[in-house]
């Protein structure tokens, strides 16, 4: 197969870059990414290095003249659709590019997909579709079937991209399929996201921000199980479906908060209450059944290994994280593609 990732330079897109090249080494993987700040090169050097079946491409996925000139040249068999503003606290700053992104990005994908006859599209959503459950009713879990209910700016923007993919299934009979995760952690997830901030500032003996009461609680899947589950769906996942995946493991932020300190063996003095997200979710927590009955998806890492897998991975890719927070990773690009 010859698979689009776009995204690629991102913390899930790599990760499931390192994934199919492993799973599926006949495979040719395109890696599209514009390097906005969220994306870094660097995580994919041993992808490049390897001079195998994947190939880097910047670019923009809203850029309709550039994403046609790839499809046309390529011929693919799949496109996944990684490529997105995720963070919620910048989208409640600048909603603009998510949704330009987001919506319009997924559009411009999907047009050329059609045009090009590319015989499936996968868009890589998000629980926060569903915007949030109560704390008191740990009963009640997102199904496929819960009503679309958005919160943030980031969610909306995601939660339209759906409505459009499903709008070109059933209006021009797109070959496509949706997942909607919950939150992932694991490698080069980009030091602004709750558990490699936390990791990162505590080894540096700054303040842990935690949001609120720290009492909101997420679902917390290990990155290696989505790209398994997306895998799974692009190759056997029928047309037209939605898919959720998570893991059945819903934690309180301050409770992560508190591992990772004792992982690291600091204090928990560090930990310093901020001013409330405006619209904070309470709750996420995925029902995987579909995926399970369907797939035979199963998530295979336990959030205790997991998590101190992640954490090691951070202690010992130091100047990976460093480099994002100097800044320095925004040459990368330059000084390995810029003279080609
Ligand atoms: P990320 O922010 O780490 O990576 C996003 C990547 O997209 C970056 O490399 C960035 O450069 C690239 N990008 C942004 N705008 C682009 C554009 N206009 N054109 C081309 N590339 C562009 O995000 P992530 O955490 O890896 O999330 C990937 C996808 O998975 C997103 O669609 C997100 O909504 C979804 N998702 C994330 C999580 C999570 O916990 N992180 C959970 C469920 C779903
Ligand atoms: P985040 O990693 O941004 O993911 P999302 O908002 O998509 O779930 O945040 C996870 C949770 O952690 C969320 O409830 C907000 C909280 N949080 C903090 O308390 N402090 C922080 O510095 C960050 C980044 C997040």
């Amino acid at each position: 197969m010859k698979v689009l990732v776009t995204g690629a330079a991102g913390f899930i897109g790599a990760n499931f870059v390192y994934y199919m090249l492993c799973k599926h080494p006949d495979d040719e993987i395109v890696g599209y990414d514009a390097l906005t700040y969220a994306g870094n090169l660097e995580t994919l050097a041993d992808a490049v290095d390897a001079g195998g079946g994947f190939r880097f491409v910047k670019g923009d996925i809203t850029d309709r003249e550039a994403v046609d000139a790839l499809f046309a040249k390529e011929k693919f068999d799949a496109v996944v659709n990684f490529a997105a503003e995720s963070h919620v606290d910048r989208s409640i700053e600048d909603p603009g590019v998510f949704l330009r992104t987001n919506i319009l990005g997924t559009q411009v994908l999907m047009d050329a997909s059609r045009k090009y006859e590319v015989p499936r599209y996968h868009q890589v959503s998000t629980d926060e579709v569903y915007g949030d459950l109560p704390l008191d009713r740990p009963d009640l879990l997102f199904t496929e079937e819960t009503p679309i209910h958005t919160s943030s700016p980031y969610s909306a923007s995601k939660a339209s991209a759906d409505l459009l993919v499903q709008a070109y299934i059933r209006t021009f009979g797109l070959p496509a399929t949706i997942s909607r995760c919950s939150n992932n952690y694991g490698p080069y997830q980009f030091p602004e996201k709750l558990i490699p901030l936390m990791i990162a500032n505590c080894l540096a003996g700054k303040p842990l921000p935690v949001s609120g009461e720290g009492l909101n609680v997420r679902d917390w899947l290990y990155v290696d199980d989505h790209c398994k589950a997306i895998d799974l769906i692009v190759r056997s996942g029928k047309v037209g479906e939605v898919y959720n995946v998570g893991g059945h493991n819903e934690m309180k932020n301050i409770d992560i908060v508190k591992l990772i300190i004792q992982y690291l063996g600091k204090s928990e003095d560090l930990i310093t209450y901020v001013t409330d997200r405006k619209g904070h979710d309470m709750r996420y927590a995925i029902d995987p059944a579909k995926i399970t009955a369907a797939l035979g998806w199963a998530p295979e890492t336990m959030f205790k290994d997991g998590i101190g897998r992640t954490i090691d991975w951070y202690l010992a890719h130091k100047p990976w994280w460093e480099n994002i927070l100097s800044g320095e990773y925004q040459q990368y690009y330059e000084k390995m593609y810029g003279d080609r």
